[in-house]
């Protein structure tokens, strides 16, 4: 189409848009949605082979993304959406990308699912959730932002395979007028659950204009099969901590008997886990703890066919856009632990994209770093274990140079684990060993610690610093045993394990 033909077709579909007509909407949106890919394909081909992008965490073909999305599993597939700019890399005209996966390592890009419907007043899709409706049919919420308040709206898709889809004709779904007149600030990022047979969503938001201590999470309850009436069941929570000015993206969801509310109210991302009311459709927080020490904001997740709950987060850490900008965490299993706190660990899927395996026998450490000579690369999977005798700090240095000179460190120092420079509490039990579990994706660190603990850093580093060693400073410590793999690309064009 020529410039001239697409500016017309622009102009009658904003007209037919305006007139409410469905083919106008239809029209609207393939010629949005081919606009919006054609931008990322065309960025794609500029940074497929900068060293630094990560070959087996979610990041979008080109340009910016920010949070994770609405996951959800149907039909035999993992579905997973992020927030995405398909025309630069920073921050902006909010879409949702779309990757999909079978066996939750191996993923793909699909065309972008949603858009911002210029011709209804929308500016930016923002974040949301996925839902199953009484029919077994999929439908997306998300916040619709435009020229007016914040509005919860829903999509539904045209197709099983969740390609193609389109604005639910009753939307806006929610707005702020349920709330009988009570004002709640940046009210947005919809998180659906169901509890007794019922349909429920939460929002994050704040009552008082971001001024501190009135940060909630509001909570309601659909009315009817197809979630497009919704009752306004109050505040599920209120932040107690005074200082804290919003909550963005609240997660909750049901572990055993306990229910576990995400909150992303600042970096690090917060969690309480309690009771829940039913009837009253109040929380009550019991323990808290940070869901990670590093760059992870935002995180979303969902319930799989296995009765599992995934989670993943946006890592947020990387600075400066080079035609493409973030990524997202790897899929997460969350469960909770003894002491009532979450434990987090990689999905076990992640294992089918091991390539070359190292085993490293126990050693002791001491004075200087022991170099392992055989464990070398920037796209590595290391499972180590340390007994920590009486050494100030101990752990791994990765992506090391020859000379030792530049290394990024994990190291723990018996009260916190330091990750590339970020430190979050750990502490050991007497007789506890450290369990690490590093996944290095190039330019993302992601480290799990003991089940408790997880540190997602982006880091730097120049082409040949591709070493690894492990350290005791100020005593001794105990190397007890180190498997390390090389880890192959999650995309089907390069499946090649290593570099
Ligand atoms: C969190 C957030 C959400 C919002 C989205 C916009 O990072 O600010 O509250 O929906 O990003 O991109």
């Amino acid at each position: 189409m020529t410039t001239m033909q697409s500016a017309t077709a622009w102009r009658i579909g904003i007209l037919l848009g305006l007139l409410g007509g469905p083919l106008a909407r239809a029209d609207e949106r393939d010629e949005l949605l081919a606009k919006a890919d054609a931008s990322v394909r065309e960025a794609a081909r500029r940074v497929e082979d900068d060293p630094s992008r990560p070959v087996f965490h979610v990041v979008p073909p080109a340009q910016w993304t920010n949070d994770p999305n609405g996951p959800l599993f149907f039909d035999g597939a993992y579905h997973l959406f992020y927030q995405h700019n398909p025309y630069g890399d920073r921050w902006g005209h909010m879409h949702w990308g779309h990757v999909r996966s079978q066996d939750l390592a191996h993923w793909e890009h699909l065309p972008i699912a949603l858009w911002p419907s210029k011709a209804k007043g929308e500016e930016h899709v923002f974040s949301g959730c996925a839902v199953i409706d009484r029919n077994g049919k999929p439908m997306l919420f998300y916040t619709s932002i435009g020229d007016r308040l914040p509005e919860q709206w829903a999509a539904v898709p045209e197709d099983d395979g969740l390609i193609k889809w389109k604005k639910h004709p009753a939307n806006p779904i929610l707005t702020e007028a349920l709330h009988g007149g009570v004002k709640i600030h940046e009210w947005r990022d919809p998180f659906s659950f169901h509890e007794q047979g019922r349909t429920y969503m939460v929002l994050g938001g704040n009552l008082n204009g971001s001024k501190g201590g009135e940060a909630v999470v509001t909570v309601y309850r659909a009315e009817d099969d197809g979630l497009t009436r919704w009752a306004y069941l109050g505040v599920l929570f209120r932040h107690p901590d005074a200082g804290v000015k919003n909550i963005e993206c609240p997660n909750f969801f049901r572990i055993g008997e306990k229910w576990v509310l995400i909150v992303s109210q600042g970096m690090p991302v917060q969690y309480f886990v309690g009771s829940l009311d039913p009837e009253a459709m109040r929380f009550r927080a019991e323990r808290r703890g940070v869901l990670d020490g590093g760059d992870v904001y935002a995180p979303n997740g969902m319930e799989d066919p296995k009765g599992r709950r995934l989670l993943w987060g946006w890592v947020n850490g990387y600075q400066g856009g080079r035609g493409w900008q973030h990524c997202l965490t790897l899929p997460r299993v969350l469960s909770l632990g003894p002491d009532g706190l979450l434990v987090q660990e990689p999905a076990p899927e992640l294992q089918s994209l091991r390539g070359e395996h190292r085993v490293e026998e126990a050693v002791k450490l001491g004075e200087t770093p022991h170099v392992l000579d055989r464990v070398r690369g920037n796209t590595l999977e290391i499972l180590a274990e340390f007994e920590r005798g009486d050494a100030e700090s101990f752990g791994l240095e990765v992506l090391r140079s020859a000379d030792g000179k530049r290394a990024v460190s994990i190291g723990l120092d018996g009260k916190s684990l330091e990750v590339a420079g970020t430190k979050a509490p750990l502490e050991l039990r007497p007789d506890e060993a450290l369990r690490l579990h590093v996944f290095l994706d190039r330019s993302v660190l992601e480290v799990y610690a003991n089940g408790r603990l997880c540190i997602t850093r982006v880091v730097q580093h120049e082409a040949d610093d591709l070493g690894v060693a492990a350290f005791a400073r100020g005593g001794a410590a105990t190397l007890k045993g180190l498997d390390s793999w090389t880890l192959g690309s999650i995309w089907p064009e390069r499946r090649r394990p290593g570099r």
